[in-house]
């Protein structure tokens, strides 16, 4: 059995959803401990009390460090790590320029692994303990990334990409192969530790009526996996899906239409919707990924924040590498400023969020990841909140906690972060090498 270990510091707590029940749902608590024991939080509550009912506890002090869940990324592309920060296009022309071209090299399982590692390494060294990820047309690709994850014990969510139509021959599939594919993979690992499965068409204008429709049908015979897939992301992309698919009555009546909208559903981006789109997500209760660093850096608009507020299951994501960073706190600082170009402050409660527990939601898995609660599994990253003299000079002025907080969410990246534990194991601070 392992030995139980007590980490005190200032603790994130979730009473609520900040976003509908407003900033007073979340709690930085002091003078507060975290029992983690065989991989889960066994425990929160006043350190004395912890500390007298526990004895034989290991103590790991974080002091004034704040003791987080471990950031939960709703939507990434670990193949794209490599291709990260590639300039100058949007966003039909930067999948042709520059992500099928590296998309192509995932047949090979040893550079797959390679990449895998790399993507987990560095989201580890940023906080991140749960990523859910597209990976290539491949299942050398998806079998990569699980086999790693599993290695590391972390909990992920993957899938096959599924593409049979616009994009090179050596990522096309056909129906057939994606649903074949896809089900031997779901059969292989959706469950297995903390392995998940997400059915992922790339989206429709990469997918044919037909797999679309095989994607569906798969589906209907996995209701418990996710599907996530990506809508409106662009304008060019909404008029090119509309070319494609000329019977439809918007973008998402494109996935409607074969059996790919649920409340399972992670639909990335999601930014142009109409009122018909934003009606029948909400009616489903789909969730949605925002993706901000990428959403400003391939130049695709706005997400309006609005649709958590009123209710919808949002997620946060980086996108990468159309997203411009690994970092979920430059991420939670993308959604802040997406926020303000909308009339929109998110308080930093908020964002913590939709860091954690917003995304653990929207992935299906907020009973065991995204807060810190006795049962959950002990995902944490333990952030320094003076980890710069930048931040650190502007922190020390605060007046409350949050104004504290706030500096490392809008100006933090990994030397913020001080420790992650995945599963209750310390994990290496930085990447090797
Ligand atoms: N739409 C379809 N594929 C992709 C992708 O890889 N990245 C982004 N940002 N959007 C997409
Ligand atoms: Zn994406």
């Amino acid at each position: 059995m392992d030995e139980a270990e007590l980490l005190l510091g200032r603790v994130l707590l979730f009473d609520g959803n900040p976003l509908t029940e407003g900033p007073e749902a979340v709690r930085i608590a002091t003078e507060t401990g975290v029992l983690v024991a065989e991989g889960r939080i066994a425990a929160v509550g006043p350190v004395d009390r912890l500390r007298a009912a526990h004895p034989a506890a290991r103590i790991r002090d974080f002091g004034r460090d704040l003791i987080c869940p471990g950031f939960v990324d709703a939507h990434a592309h670990y193949p794209q790590t490599r291709m990260i920060a590639s300039w100058g296009k949007r966003l039909i022309d930067w999948l042709e320029t520059y992500t099928f071209p590296v998309e192509s090299a995932f047949g090979d399982p040893d550079h797959a692994r390679a990449v895998a590692a790399l993507h987990l390494d560095l989201t580890a060294a940023h906080g991140t303990t749960t990523i859910c990820t597209f990976c290539t047309s491949h299942p050398e690709s998806v079998e990569a990334y699980f086999a790693e994850a599993r290695a590391r014990g972390q909990r992920v969510v993957a899938g096959k990409t599924c593409m049979d139509r616009n994009a090179p021959a050596a990522l096309r599939d056909d129906p057939r192969r994606a649903y074949d594919e896809s089900k031997a993979l779901i059969a292989r690992w959706h469950g297995r530790d903390r392995l998940g499965y997400a059915i992922t068409p790339r989206f429709s204008p990469t997918s044919s009526p037909g797999q679309l429709e095989a994607l569906g049908a798969l589906w209907a015979e996995h209701p418990d996996c996710p599907m996530q897939t990506h809508l409106s992301e662009q304008t060019d992309e909404i008029a090119w899906v509309a070319e494609l698919f000329p019977s439809a009555r918007d973008y998402l009546d494109t996935y409607e239409a074969f059996g790919l909208l649920g409340a399972n559903g992670i639909y990335g981006h999601a930014i142009h919707l109409t009122a018909r789109e934003r009606d029948r997500l909400a009616e489903v209760g789909a969730a949605l990924a925002h993706c901000p660093t990428s959403n400003t850096f391939i130049g695709s608009g706005l997400f309006d924040m609005g649709l958590a507020r009123a209710g919808m299951r949002v997620g946060l994501a980086t996108d990468t590498g159309g997203g411009s960073s690994f970092s979920m706190l430059r991420t939670m600082a993308a959604a802040y400023e997406i926020g303000q170009l909308r009339g929109l402050a998110l308080h930093p409660a908020e964002l913590l969020w939709l860091a954690t527990a917003g995304s653990a939601d929207a992935l299906g898995l907020g009973d065991r990841i995204g807060r810190i609660a006795p049962g959950h599994e002990a995902d944490l990253c333990v952030l320094d909140l003076a980890a710069t003299p930048a931040i650190a000079q502007r922190a020390e002025g605060a007046e409350d906690a949050w104004e504290e907080v706030f500096p490392t969410l809008m100006m933090g990246d990994d030397r913020a972060v001080r420790q992650v534990y995945v599963g209750g194991r310390a994990v290496s601070r930085a990447p090797a090498g």
